[in-house]
């Protein structure tokens, strides 16, 4: 069978709002200097008062199905990964569903934090793949400031919210798609990075909570062991890799894990600098920026990666 999840379009949102490392210092006891050498982060934005998850997702979902060329009736399944809805319940999916007018198959949010799309890619891509549905919007979006304590000097500086998104179709006898997923999770290391609310725990929200060193230790091993096992596992040498595509957490990270796969840094794409951490929304929204500027073409050959709370990590393999 060479029924494939084919990708038919990208597209992002950012929200207008910039907070520079220059403007978090001015509140915060940090330094522009100590974030970028640490994280590699400048910049991030920040949703508007009143802009929620499901608001910055249906606007990706928007731009991803114009570059489709298919239209909101033509989708039959929406996953939107996110750690951040809109409301506990019910789905944010179901609200993006509502606003894009689809009246037609199913939606669900799926969260494994910053895995979030690598989980939702995986998804999506066996329930094609089983005839499940034909057409899916798959969703990164989050709104992390909502979650982050902007006392905390150690979390604060890190992420930001973006939303990011992909069209993907079920082709019969297709030369280009999803090739394959990995996708682990080790609950052991459950209260390394988490949340310390919500509605069965404490009934509030929380924020965010992070043993960065142990959880910067744990990603690089377990990104590397991941990026080269789904290469083993579908016979592909690190050579013929076009882009790496990684989530945005830490530009150290990043490089560490283009370091195991032999990649030069002219192909790895890099957002992170002006979007910190977008969790869920990171890799779609590499993803659609280097489509858009060309740096991706149809026919190469991507690997998106990704650790985060939980623990939970993957990697996808595509051929655009
Ligand atoms: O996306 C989900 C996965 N998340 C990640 O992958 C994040 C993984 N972790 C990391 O990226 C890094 O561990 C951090 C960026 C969070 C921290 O970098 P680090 O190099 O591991 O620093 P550290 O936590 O060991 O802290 C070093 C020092 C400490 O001071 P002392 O104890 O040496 O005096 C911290 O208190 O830096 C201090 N520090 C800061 N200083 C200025 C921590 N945060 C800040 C800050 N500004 N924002």
């Amino acid at each position: 069978m060479t029924r494939r999840s084919v990708i038919l379009g990208t597209g992002s949102y950012l929200p207008e709002r910039i907070i520079t490392n220059h403007e978090l210092s001015e509140t915060l006891d940090t330094s522009h200097d100590w974030i970028i050498e640490r994280t590699g982060i400048s910049a991030r934005h920040i949703a508007a008062p009143g802009e929620y998850t499901s608001d910055l997702g249906l606007i990706a979902a928007q731009r991803a199905l114009e570059a489709s060329g298919l239209e909101p009736q033509d989708v039959d399944m929406i996953i939107l990964a996110t750690s951040t809805p809109d409301h506990t319940f019910p789905q944010s999916a179901a609200r993006i569903q509502a606003k894009l007018g689809v009246t037609q198959g199913f939606a669900f949010d799926q969260a494994a934090v910053c895995s979030g799309f690598v989980f939702a890619l995986a998804t999506a891509d066996a329930y094609l793949k089983q005839g499940m549905a034909k057409t899916a919007l798959v969703i990164g979006s989050e709104t992390m400031s909502r979650i982050l304590n902007w006392n905390d000097r150690t979390t604060a500086v890190l992420f930001g919210d973006g939303a990011g998104a992909v069209v993907l179709q079920a082709q019969e006898q297709a030369t280009r798609g999803i090739i394959g997923s990995l996708l682990r999770t080790d609950g052991s290391g459950y209260d390394d990075l988490y949340v310390n609310g919500g509605p069965s725990s404490t009934q509030t929200t929380g924020t965010i909570q992070m043993k960065g060193p142990e959880v910067f230790r744990n990603a690089v091993t377990r990104l590397g062991e991941a990026v080269q096992d789904i290469l083993k596992i579908h016979g592909i040498a690190q050579e013929e890799i076009d882009w790496l595509v990684p989530h945005q957490a830490n530009k150290r990270i990043i490089d560490a894990t283009a370091k195991k796969l032999g990649l030069p840094d002219s192909k790895v794409i890099h957002t992170g600098e002006t979007q910190a951490n977008t969790s869920a929304a990171s890799i779609p929204l590499a993803l659609d920026q280097a489509v858009r500027d060309g740096r991706i073409k149809q026919g190469d050959l991507i690997l998106c990666e990704a650790f985060a709370g939980g623990y939970a990590w993957g990697s996808n393999l595509i051929r655009m």
